[in-house]
């Protein structure tokens, strides 16, 4: 028996069915109410207190659905970090609801939501955030150790992250020996160890030259696109635009756009690359 959510996304049809799912008619309407995976709504953040207190957000609902490459744009300082924080369960707001898979974290402990963050939500730092006295395979051992998962096993999943991310051939190496896109691309391979269904990055390709931001942005899109997942990628950089799905901007710590930029069967053959 379909439940009321599995009915509105059903690709099932006939007569009752369809009456069924025109009684959601309104919120089957938005693209984004249809599947939400990850949601913010009236989201405030304050940073300071009395006349010093200002908001890195302010009033901020949005959505995202899975498949997707979402860029999340705006000025240095309107609020791209602060909202990845709060989609990513990293920081809670002030104000408004977070709901990640439908759940309301609202009143979750801190040990709720690391559960949460380390089996759902793949997050990439802007500075990849790599231990320099490890390797890249160490690096993504030691993830897996802090998510409890040791030994062989462990061992083959960090050389299948390896290998999504082309590095099959560099686990042996210190950061100090790869190059930046190399290093993104080893956080990028830790923040997919336990197969996450949203990944959120944060300015991924800021200081990568023009070849390594491209196999990062591919690497990115491709997580969206050929496996769906939800990918929101922070940055200020217009090289994303003809990449993504569906454009976001902030400015001042409020939302200013939203637009999609184009349809999934855009296939990054038929997209331009990002150039310098
Ligand atoms: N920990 C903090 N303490 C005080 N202010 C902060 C803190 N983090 C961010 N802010 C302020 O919040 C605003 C938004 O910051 P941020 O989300 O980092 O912007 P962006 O990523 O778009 O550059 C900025 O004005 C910043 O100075
Ligand atoms: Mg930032």
């Amino acid at each position: 028996m379909l439940n009321t959510a599995e009915l509105k996304t059903s690709r099932t049809t006939g007569p009752l069915v369809e009456l069924v799912k025109k009684s959601f008619t309104g919120r089957l309407q938005s693209p984004v109410a249809q599947a939400a995976m990850l949601e913010v709504q009236n989201v405030s953040v304050e940073y300071g207190a009395g006349r010093a207190m200002a908001y890195a957000l302010e009033d901020v609902s949005v959505a995202f659905r899975p498949g997707k490459l979402t860029l999340l744009m705006g000025p240095s300082g309107s609020g791209k970090t602060t909202l990845l924080s709060v989609l990513g369960c990293l920081v809670t707001p002030n104000r408004g609801s977070v709901r990640v898979l439908g759940n309301d974290i609202a009143g979750w402990s801190e040990s709720a939501k690391t559960e949460l963050r380390r089996e759902k939500i793949g997050y990439v730092f802007q500075a990849f955030r790599l231990f320099r006295a490890l390797t890249a395979m160490e690096n993504i051992l030691l993830a897996m150790e802090l998510s409890g998962r040791t030994g062989r096993q462990a061992r083959e999943a960090a050389e299948a992250a390896l290998l999504a991310v082309g590095l099959e051939n560099k686990g042996h190496l210190l950061p100090k020996e790869m190059s930046g896109g190399e290093k993104q691309r080893v956080a990028i391979a830790r923040a997919l160890i336990n197969d996450p269904p949203i990944i959120l990055a944060d300015e991924p390709t800021a200081s990568l030259d023009s070849k390594s931001g491209n196999q990062v942005a591919e690497l990115l899109l491709g997580l969206a696109e050929k496996q769906n997942r939800l990918v929101v990628v922070v940055s200020h950089d217009n090289r994303w635009l003809p990449l993504c799905h569906r454009k976001v901007v902030l400015q001042n710590g409020c939302l200013i756009g939203d637009d999609m930029t184009r349809n999934t069967t855009g296939k990054l053959g038929r997209v331009s690359r990002l150039s310098v």
